[in-house]
């Protein structure tokens, strides 16, 4: 789908092909191309609202198909709400008029936006109505069935057209960076496997980001031993890719660094997971697909910081080389785990992503995202995420940029008691702590191979996929996080 943004006279409002859509103010007055469109459909709006038939609430539709007297193939309605408009509710708008919208076909749609306000606003629901009308039909050979959204493009109509697009810049660097994070968790293992998803990262390169891709010699040299175990088992070969935006007037300032658990798939190894369901861990690289859309998103804005995302990409298969339950590693830390259960092989490809980046980069903050446990859907299910911080500050601002964006979030808490139960009679620690606390007790894990700077870890295993349409995403892969952590971005590390 495409969306652009183009100057159209009211009266031109008759004449134009396909849907158009116009928002109402949530008080039911009428103006400007609300105005127009009541005066096109003899009053039937004014009606509408007059009989309480359209409360013109927030995100309220009213179709009128093939109204007579104009071009149009309908016109649809959208109340805006008695509230005043945030980012976060105009860009919702959006989204639901792209659901609204359903299938389009050639002659696309046309939203006059110039009720929302300012350019800012307008930007934000064009981001929503793309965000919303995600689609990954990639693998279907069949169209128009539910899914897809037909070839129509959207037109926005605002009479500052120049004001909208350079505002669109900012939020459509939202919408791609998200898409980029759901087409990632959409792809199938087959496709996506560590050193095809390294491929992708390395289109980056064209937006400037410097996209570095570690084989396996190089991560054997850096004594990388807890991620290269995981990797054992597969065909595969294992990679860690690092991305660095230098997007800061000093190129040298700390950065704020992004990582992510990228197990492209995930069959519990040795310690295999159960048939039913299984389908589902193509997703386990969420974390990973999160860090590659906000590096996306960071470049396609140019933000002014220094952003560096590191993901840890391996296939965990069982295998004759596979790594068995009671093996010993030695992480790049130098600290040795012993490995209980191969199933909990996210934590054993952060330990070493998470002391590499840490080393390397000597982060301002470091944040690292992961389909870590199931204990988290069991704590909070899919609403939220979870997550862990060894810093209160950090965890302010995460907890304030997950709610203006409207990421479910809530901070789990860290502890020596959880600290306790990751011990181990044979090695420094253990990869698992049996069933109480299970995310708590793999945080704690994590915690064992970063310093004192400000870190937090979100597990997002629960948020990564969505089994229904919500207002800004289709059923299947959210992109959660991408909007909070370029949020985040933006609030605390730009200058
Ligand atoms: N990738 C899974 C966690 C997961 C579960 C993600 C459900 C998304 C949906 C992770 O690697 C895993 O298998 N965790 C185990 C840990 C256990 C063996 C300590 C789990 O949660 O059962
Ligand atoms: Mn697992
Ligand atoms: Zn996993």
């Amino acid at each position: 789908m495409k969306l652009s943004f183009k100057e159209i006279a009211l009266d031109g409002l008759k004449d134009i092909e396909g849907a158009v859509v116009v928002p109402v103010a949530g008080d039911g007055s009428l103006s400007g191309a609300s105005e127009a469109a009541d005066t096109l459909l003899n009053g039937a709006i004014r009606r509408a609202i007059d009989t309480s038939r359209f409360h013109a609430k927030h995100g309220d539709t009213l179709e009128y198909p093939v109204p007579a007297g104009t071009q149009a193939s309908r016109i649809v309605i959208v109340g805006m709400g008695l509230e005043k408009l945030t980012p976060t509710t105009a860009r919702k708008l959006g989204g639901r008029i792209g659901s609204a919208l359903g299938r389009l076909d050639e002659s696309g749609a046309t939203v006059f936006a110039d009720a929302l306000g300012s350019p800012a606003m307008i930007a934000e629901l064009s981001a929503g109505i793309k965000m919303r009308r995600y689609a990954f039909n990639k693998y279907k050979t069949q169209t128009e069935g539910p899914t897809d959204r037909g070839p129509g493009n959207v037109v926005v109509a605002a009479s500052d057209v120049s004001g909208a697009e350079k505002a669109f810049i900012n939020t459509n660097a939202l919408a791609e960076g998200t898409a980029f994070t759901r087409d990632l968790v959409s792809e199938p293992a087959n496709v996506l496997y560590p050193s095809s998803f390294a491929e992708r990262l390395l289109d980056l390169g064209e937006l400037g980001v410097e996209v570095e891709v570690l084989n396996e010699d190089k991560l054997e040299e850096l004594g990388m031993g807890s991620l290269l175990a995981v990797g054992l088992g597969s065909e595969r070969e294992s990679h860690v890719v690092v991305m660095k935006w230098l997007g800061a007037d000093d190129k040298s300032a700390a950065p704020f660094c992004a990582v992510g658990k990228g197990v492209t798939f995930d069959t519990g190894g040795i310690s295999i997971k159960p048939a039913g369901g299984m389908e589902e861990m193509t997703m386990d690289m969420g974390g990973a697909g999160v860090v590659s859309g906000l590096m996306k998103t960071v470049a396609m804005r140019k933000a002014k910081a220094n952003v560096i995302g590191v993901v840890g990409l391996v296939e965990n298969m069982p295998d004759g080389k596979a790594t068995r339950p009671g093996d010993i590693v030695t992480a790049m830390s130098g600290k040795t785990i012993e490995i209980i259960n191969t199933d909990a092989e996210g934590r054993l490809v952060l330990a070493d992503v998470l002391y590499y980046a840490q080393r390397e980069f000597k982060p301002r903050a470091t944040i690292n995202l992961a389909t870590l446990t199931g204990a988290i859907i069991i704590a909070l299910g899919n609403s939220r995420a979870g997550f862990f911080s060894n810093n209160d500050a950090l965890s302010d601002q995460i907890t304030a940029a997950a709610k203006e964006e409207d990421e479910g979030i809530w901070r789990m808490p860290l502890g020596k008691d959880y600290d306790d139960l990751i011990k181990s009679s044979l090695a420094d620690i253990k990869n698992t702590g049996g069933r109480a606390a299970g995310s708590a007790t793999a945080a704690q894990f994590l915690q064992r191979f970063v310093d004192d700077s400000p870190w937090a870890h979100i597990d997002i295993a629960g948020v990564t996929l969505s089994k229904e349409a919500k207002a800004l995403y289709p059923k299947g892969a959210s992109g959660w996080g991408v909007a909070t952590l370029n949020r985040l971005v933006r609030d605390q590390f730009e200058n």
